[in-house]
C-alpha cells in the first residue's frame, strides 16, 4: 500500500503542526490522487482497503472540522519544545532504587527514572520545584491564573493542595467545581523494605472552585477512622483515587474509590453517600465488584444519566467496565473485559460527540511511565489503543506523561474538544509533596497511531496532550452552561 502510506505520513506530519486547519483539503486531494492510482495499477485487498481508509477519511475528517478551529485554543495547541539538559548523574541512594519497581533489563532511560524518584537527586529537585515559586492565589494578581504543571499549587488559605488521585465534579445546583481527593498530608513510610512507599489513610479533601484556579478547601469530606482496626477506612488501610458523581434521581452524591489493605490484597472498590458535595460522605461498603479484583479505578457518568464503573483487575493485566445501579450505589450484572493482556491502570475516560475516549498509564507503582489514549463508540467496547496523547516537550516529558500519571479528564463546557488532563506528579519519597500536572487535551485531526485497528489505518481522531511549562485557560471556556 504505498500510496496509502505517504497519504497517512502526510497526515502525520500535519498532525505535528500547531494549526490543523488546512488538513482536510490536503487529505482530499491525497485520496484523490492515490485513488486513481489504484483504480491503474492495484486490485483487490487493496482497493478494499483502500475504500475502508477513504470512508474513516470522511468520517474523522468531519470530525476534525469541530475542534481545532476555535482562536481561543490556539494557543494552547502550540506545541512547545523543552530543552533542558539532565543534570550529571550522582550516585543513586541504593536505598532510593530498591525502593522503586523493578524494571527489566537496566535502559538508559529507567536509569534517568531512578534517579528523579530519587528525593535527593539534582534531577528530582529539577521537577519539584521549592515552596518559593509555588501558584498561590492568596498572594499577588489573580488575574494572572497561570497553570504551572509541577509546581507547589496553594489553596485559599494558603496551604498546599491535597487532593491527589482526584477527580473534578461540576455541581449544576451550585453552579461550582468539587475537586475531591486523597489527602496525603503526612510522613511516607514503609511497612517492609519490599512493600511501596505508602501515607497513612487521612481522608478525602474536597475543595471548591468557580474558575478551576483558585481553590478552597471544604474540609475532609470523608475521614479515615483512628480506632476501629477492622473498618475499610482505618488509617493503616488503602483508599486512593476517589470520584463523585451526583445521582440526579435520588439526589444523593455517590464518592467511589479504590479500597485496598495495607499491601494491597483486598482490591476492592468503596461507595459513600452525601446530600451536599462537601460532605459528610457516609461510608458504606466495600466489595469486589463481579468478584474480582480491583485496583486502579474511575466511575464515568454519561449523558443519558447512566454511570459506568473502570476498573483495572486480574491482576491488573486488563480492564474491566461495567454500568452501575440507577441509584450508582452497585454495578449491574453486565461486564465486559476490555485492553486485555495491556496492563493498563489510572483510567480517565471522557467523552465527545458520541466518541468515548479514555487515557491509562502502565503499571509501574509510582514511576512514571507513557501514556496511552484508547478510544470507541460503544462505552462497554471494544476498546481501541490510538497511541501516545503527549506532544511538545521532549522525548523524555513524552515517554513520562510528563512525569505524571492520569488521573481524571474535565471537559471545558465553552469549548466543546478540549479538555483538562489531570494527572499526579507522584513522589514517592515524600508522597505528601507529590505535584498536580494540568494540562490542555484536544480532540481533533486523525490519529497518527491506530494501533489495534487491523488495517493499520488511523481511524480516530487524535487525542493531544500539549505540554506547557505555565498556561491558562482561554476565554469563554465556561459560556454553554445554563
Ligand atoms: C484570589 O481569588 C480567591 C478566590 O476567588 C480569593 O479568595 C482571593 O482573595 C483572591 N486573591 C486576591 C489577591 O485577589
Ligand atoms: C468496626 O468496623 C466494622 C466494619 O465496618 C463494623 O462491622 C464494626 O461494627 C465496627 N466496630 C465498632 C466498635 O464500631
Ligand atoms: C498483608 O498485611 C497484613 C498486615 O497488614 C499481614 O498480616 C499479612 O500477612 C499481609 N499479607 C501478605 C500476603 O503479605
Ligand atoms: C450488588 O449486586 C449484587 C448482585 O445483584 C448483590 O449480590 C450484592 O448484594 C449487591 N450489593 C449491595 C451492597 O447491594
Amino acid at each position: 500500500m504505498p500510496a496509502a502510506v505517504s497519504v497517512v505520513s502526510r497526515g502525520r506530519s500535519k498532525m505535528r503542526n500547531t494549526q490543523r486547519k488546512p488538513s482536510i483539503l490536503n487529505f482530499d486531494a491525497g485520496c484523490g490522487s492515490s485513488l486513481s492510482f489504484i483504480v491503474i495499477g492495484l486490485v483487490g485487498f487493496t482497493l478494499i482497503a483502500c475504500l475502508f481508509f477513504i470512508s474513516h477519511q470522511v468520517k474523522t475528517g468531519h470530525a476534525h472540522s469541530y475542534s481545532s478551529h476555535l482562536p481561543a485554543t490556539r494557543e494552547l495547541e502550540q506545541v512547545e519544545e523543552e530543552h533542558f539538559r539532565l543534570p550529571p548523574p550522582h550516585k543513586v541512594n541504593p536505598r532510593a532504587v530498591k525502593r522503586t519497581v523493578k524494571r527489566r533489563g537496566s535502559t538508559k532511560a529507567s536509569k534517568i527514572i531512578d534517579e528523579y524518584l530519587d528525593g535527593s537527586s539534582a534531577l528530582h529537585d529539577m521537577f519539584f520545584p521549592s515552596e518559593t515559586t509555588a501558584v498561590n492565589p492568596t498572594k499577588g494578581r489573580n488575574d494572572s491564573m497561570y497553570f504551572y504543571p509541577g509546581r507547589v499549587w496553594l489553596d485559599t488559605d494558603g496551604n498546599a493542595i491535597q487532593a491527589h488521585g482526584g477527580g473534578i465534579l461540576y455541581d449544576q445546583n451550585t453552579a461550582t467545581y468539587y475537586w475531591y481527593g486523597e489527602n496525603k498530608d503526612g510522613p511516607t513510610y514503609q511497612i517492609h523494605p519490599e512493600g511501596a512507599q505508602r501515607i497513612d489513610i487521612i481522608g478525602v479533601s474536597c475543595y471548591s472552585s468557580k474558575d478551576l484556579w483558585s481553590w478552597t478547601h471544604e474540609g475532609i469530606v470523608l475521614p479515615g477512622e483512628r480506632t476501629n482496626i477492622t473498618h475499610d477506612l482505618h488509617i493503616s488501610k488503602v483508599l486512593e483515587r476517589p470520584k463523585v458523581i451526583y445521582n440526579d434521581r435520588t439526589r444523593q452524591y455517590v464518592m467511589w474509590m479504590h479500597i485496598d489493605d495495607g499491601n494491597y490484597t483486598k482490591a476492592s472498590v468503596g461507595v459513600a453517600v452525601s446530600r451536599s458535595p462537601t460532605g459528610p460522605f457516609s461510608y458504606l461498603y466495600s466489595f469486589r465488584p463481579h468478584g474480582f479484583d480491583s485496583r486502579d479505578m474511575t466511575i464515568f457518568k454519561d449523558d443519558d444519566g447512566m454511570a459506568y464503573l473502570f476498573y483495572a483487575t486480574r491482576g491488573n493485566t486488563e480492564l474491566h467496565v461495567s454500568p452501575l445501579t440507577a441509584d450508582y450505589l452497585n454495578v449491574t450484572s453486565a461486564i465486559r473485559r476490555i485492553l486485555v493482556r495491556r496492563f493498563r491502570e489510572a483510567p480517565a475516560v471522557f467523552k465527545l460527540r458520541g466518541t468515548y475516549y479514555m487515557i491509562t498509564s502502565r503499571c509501574s507503582g509510582w514511576a512514571p511511565n507513557p501514556a496511552l489514549a484508547h478510544a470507541t463508540h460503544k462505552i462497554m467496547g471494544p476498546w481501541e489503543t490510538l497511541g501516545n496523547p503527549c506532544v511538545g516537550g521532549n522525548h523524555f516529558l513524552r515517554l513520562t506523561t510528563f512525569l505524571s500519571q492520569s488521573t481524571f479528564v474535565l471537559p471545558l463546557p465553552g469549548l466543546p474538544g478540549t479538555f483538562i488532563f489531570m494527572a499526579d506528579r507522584w513522589n514517592p519519597s515524600d508522597l505528601c509533596d507529590s505535584r498536580y500536572v494540568w494540562l490542555p487535551l484536544s480532540i481533533g485531526g486523525l490519529a497518527d497511531e491506530a494501533l489495534d485497528y487491523s488495517f493499520g489505518f488511523p481511524s480516530w481522531s487524535r487525542v493531544s496532550i500539549y505540554w506547557h511549562r505555565k498556561w491558562r485557560l482561554p476565554e469563554g471556556w465556561r459560556k454553554s452552561y445554563a
